[in-house]
Order: C-alpha cells, then structure tokens, then sequence
C-alpha cells in the first residue's frame, strides 16, 4: 500500500460558464462533504477562477489553474501569471497538457519555465506527459515520456520536487474512450517513476504523485487506481458532471 495520498483533479477544459461553473462546483462539494481521505482540485477556466473560488471557501476541495505564463506581468496579451492565480487563491496549475502542445505549439523548454515559474510562486504544478498513437506503435512512448519529463523538470530542485505532481495522459486516450490498459498505464508510470529516482533519489521520487489522464471513467477507474504507481486521475469529460466525478473521488477512496 503506497503512502501517497490519492489525488483526483477535474480539468473542464474550455467548458462551462462562470455560473454553470459555480452550480457543478456546489454540487461537488455538497456530496464530497468533508472527506480528507482524497485530495479534490477542479481547474476551471480562468474566467470562473474567482466564482468558483469562492464557492469553494471553506471546503477541502482545491481550486486549479489550465495555464499559466511564466512571466510575473508585462507586454503578453492573452496571458496569465503565477501572482494573478494566487490572488485567486488557486493552489495547481495543470502545465504542458497535450491539447496545449499540439495546438499551441508549446514546446518542453517553455512548459519547463512555466514549471519553473509555478514552484517559485508556491503553484504545484501537474506536468503533463503523454504520447500520440504514431509514438506508441512505433515503439516510442518511454523516449517521448522520458524526454518530455526531463524537459519539464529541469532545474527543479530535491525541495521543490514535493510540490509537483505529474500526469500521464496518453494522447490516443483523451476524449476517445480509449482507455489505456492498465498494464500500459503501470508501465508508463513506473518508468516515470524510475526517471525520478535517478535525478532526486529513491525516497523522494516515492513522494511524487502521478496521475493517470485518458478516458478515466467511474467504471475503469478501480482497476486503474489499483495499481502500484498510478496516484489518482486527471479527468476530462468525466469532471463536467458531479456525479461522475465524485464517483470517481469514491473509487480513490476505497483504492487506498
Ligand atoms: P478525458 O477524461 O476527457 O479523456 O480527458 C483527459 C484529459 O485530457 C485531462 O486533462
């Protein structure tokens, strides 16, 4: 049984007004009531980031950023700081998703100064890593995992490395209902772990939670959660409705 407490992150994606925002965001925290077993963070957009916020005050359930920059301010249009998620009182930020390398060309080198910028602004990052359907039947997902992590976490130190979580998201698997199996998943996630130990040690790389990411469901979830290395879920579609997502805090549960 691992020490690692499970951790179960909605990301909704550019989904949901700021009051549809705050009414899934009640719900959920209406059912998961005070629960200290799983760790809960919900990334909104930005543009719900403070409603939702508040209509977590008080509850146990985190609130999480999709993006952050690594500037602390200046001539970026469009763009976010570490300092202005703060304010908002988010505690995550989700960095280097799939949907954010292919569509808006975001390349290991700037993933790895938004982490960067994250952890020196007290954000935990979760860093996403994943490999396309060409990568995997060409023999490449540990290559790409492998380089993708080390990217990502480049001058992250030993202390700094206990605030980040990591995602494993296979990109085949996103929105397609293809879940990977969970031999699949436990090797990718093992091996990301081994990467760890080599840069920060054995005992430190055992602290880091990763997640699972691609078509995660309440009904596939247990055998997931199950696994040796595999410390929760970064859930898509399955985070837009409440009742699937708490179910899938539930099934965190009991997996511990
Ligand atoms: P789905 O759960 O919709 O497959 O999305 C996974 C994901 O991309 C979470 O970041």
């Amino acid at each position: 049984m691992s020490s690692r407490k499970k951790l179960i992150a909605g990301n909704w994606k550019m989904n949901k007004t700021s009051s549809d925002a705050v009414a899934l965001v009640q719900e959920i925290v209406a059912a998961i009531g005070k629960q200290t077993d799983v760790d809960v963070v919900v990334c909104p957009p930005f543009t719900s980031l403070e409603s939702v916020g508040k209509a977590l005050d008080g509850s146990v359930v985190k609130l999480g950023a999709q993006n952050v920059h690594p500037e602390p301010s200046g001539a970026y249009t469009g763009e976010t700081s570490v300092g202005m998620l703060r304010a908002l009182f988010s505690s995550y930020v989700i960095i280097g998703h799939s949907e954010r390398r292919t569509y808006f060309q975001e390349s290991d080198g700037f993933i790895n100064q938004k982490v960067l910028a994250a952890l020196k602004g007290q954000l935990k990052p979760i860093l996403c890593v994943g490999e396309t359907l060409g990568q995997r039947e060409s023999g490449q997902t540990l290559r790409v995992v492998q380089t993708q992590l080390e990217g990502g976490l480049e001058g992250v130190s030993k202390d700094q490395l206990t605030s980040v979580v990591v995602a494993y998201e296979p990109v085949w698997a996103i929105g397609t209902g293809k879940v990977a199996t969970t031999e699949q998943a436990q090797e990718v996630h093992a091996f990301i772990r081994s990467l760890l130990a080599k840069t920060f040690g054995d005992a430190m790389a055992e602290k880091v939670r990763i997640l699972y990411g691609g078509s995660m469901k309440p009904a596939n979830a247990p055998e997931l959660l199950g696994q040796k290395d595999i410390d929760g879920g970064l859930i898509g579609g399955a985070s837009l409705e409440s009742r699937s997502f708490v179910d899938l805090v539930k099934a965190a549960a009991s997996s511990r």
